[in-house]
């Protein structure tokens, strides 16, 4: 009597994730795990797939995320999953799940529409909602500082006296006791901007010796690049956290080239034995809020944060209320509204506080070099608002940067590429057994074709799942099959380990 498990995903080349080149393999999933990597002939299966001529790489961990609302309100996570995305980590710069009442003032820009949010209760409320309503897609989360702070001060600008850093800490303690893997900062935004490194240390330091870490979109991306990548080690340092940079880039063209000395700086934090690393999107343009774009004064040489960004160079994304204005550039804008490009944006900013953009700001060889480099793994930063035009990011990015990236223009072998969006990114967050293809590991997996794999959205067009991705497996659950999602949703809550 052969041996009988669940699954058996025969004669794919495996990428197991740790970076080793691949191996022909025969891989057997028995309930949420993997049973064995090997000869499975012997071995009877419930399902068994060809796959040979194929890949099987380790489902791709997307660091990198606002997909807070959406696990919610599209549990299917159609924009993840078809692209082989089985874990997201949601939080991202500064925003975050809880408290509520104050996380859910952001859903107009970063839920998917026509959708209710349900109430939860804390970190511990948001991963309880996730697992009695599972998503398709496991999910871990941050804590995020701008939720944390605009629930104990509002939008001060000032420092917090003793009382509301103390509301602060209490906020960030109970996300770590729930399970939370880490911190989050937005210092670009309100009220994120108005911490200085002294409030941030406190509140990351809540992670010392958990193993949780501080992500961070810093203060400044454009010409004060430098300085803010010494800021976020220092934070690091003095907390007693690793450090994640959140989308390193050069951000506006003054600042182009600045990445070759950011790169140089967390190579010598690396070397004096920090944890240090970045995560990048493989595109030359960024999305974030209009209304950051001009408060920042992206258009009129302001405060910085951005850099200087030409107003021709700055597309809506999305606009609910609004879906005249996706796809126009703000000097399109301002012949529609009839107002020039500055106030144009403000006035849009007014009607429609959630409008999201998408700005041309970053130079093709930043991107290589940052990706490169051994510091990145790979977080799409794709803002779910749908429908709209979000930035192709959210869907394409793991394809992209195998099938444009790796395979095409040769930046890095697919070993490597795998990697970095698999075991590098489990290992830094904390997630256990997952991240790579072994025996005993969870059956996060996805099966692609190396000579297809292609992200495919535009930013004019941008909602369409890659090519390329035959299979996806989460937790040993089938939830793409032949390229279409089976409807399944096995994902779980992931709580720090
Ligand atoms: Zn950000
Ligand atoms: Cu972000």
């Amino acid at each position: 009597m052969p041996e009988s498990v669940d699954v058996v995903i025969r004669g794919a080349s495996v990428y197991d994730g740790t970076g080793a080149p691949p191996r022909r393999a025969d891989v057997a999933l028995a309930g949420d795990r993997v049973a064995s990597v090997g000869d499975a002939s012997a071995l009877h299966a419930n399902l068994s797939l060809d796959a040979s001529g194929l890949a099987l790489a380790p489902g791709f961990v997307d660091v990198h995320t606002h997909d807070d609302f959406a696990l919610v309100t599209r549990p299917e996570m159609d924009f993840k999953i078809l692209g082989g995305v089985t874990t997201v980590v949601v939080g991202n710069c500064g925003l975050g799940a809880s408290p509520w009442s104050v996380a859910r003032g952001w859903a107009g820009a970063f839920a998917p529409e026509g959708t209710v949010l349900p109430e939860w209760d804390g970190f511990a409320g948001y991963f309880a909602l996730l697992d009695r309503e599972p998503a398709s897609t496991n999910a871990a989360a941050l804590v995020g500082h701008a939720v944390v702070r605009a629930s104990a001060m509002g939008n001060e600008r000032r420092a917090p006296d003793a009382r509301e850093l103390e509301a602060m800490r209490a906020l960030v303690r109970e996300g770590r006791d729930a399970g939370a893997v880490g911190f989050s900062t937005g210092l670009i935004y309100e009220p994120g901007r108005w911490a200085d490194p002294a409030e941030v240390t406190a509140l990351a330091a809540v992670f010392a010796g958990t193993g949780g870490l501080y992500a961070t979109h810093m203060r400044d991306e454009g010409l004060g690049l430098l300085d803010s990548v010494r800021e976020s080690i220092e934070v690091g340092r003095r907390a007693g956290v690793p450090v994640q940079i959140s989308h390193h880039k050069a951000s506006g063209s003054a600042a182009w080239g600045l990445v070759k000395e950011s790169l140089r700086l967390i190579e010598a934090a690396q070397a004096e034995g920090l944890d240090v690393t970045a995560d990048q999107y493989p595109y030359t343009a960024g999305s974030t809020g209009l209304f950051a774009i001009v408060r920042n004064g992206a258009f009129d040489g302001g405060p910085g944060g951005l850099g200087r960004i030409s107003p021709d160079k700055v597309v809506i994304a999305a606009s609910p209320g609004h879906p005249e204005w996706e796809g126009k550039t703000i000097v399109e804008l301002g012949s529609l509204l009839g107002l020039e490009p500055q106030a144009a944006a403000l006035r849009a900013v007014e009607l429609c506080p959630a409008t999201t953009a998408v700005l041309h700001s970053m130079s093709e060889d930043d991107v290589r070099t940052v990706m490169r480099h051994k510091s990145t793994m790979i977080g799409s930063d794709g803002i779910p608002s749908l429908p709209g035009k979000p930035h192709p990011r959210l869907w394409g990015t793991f394809a992209r940067v195998l099938g444009r990236y790796a395979r095409d223009l040769g930046l890095f072998p697919l070993a490597e590429a795998v990697h970095r969006m698999t075991g590098m990114a489990a290992r830094k967050f904390g997630l256990r057994d997952r991240g790579v293809i072994r025996a005993g590991a969870f059956a996060d997996l996805v099966v692609f074709d190396p000579a297809r794999i292609l992200d495919v959205g535009t930013y004019e067009d941008p909602n369409h799942p890659p090519v390329g991705v035959r299979d996806v497996f989460v937790n040993g659950a089938r939830v793409v099959r032949d390229g279409a999602h089976t409807g399944a949703r096995p994902g779980r809550a992931l709580r720090r380990a």
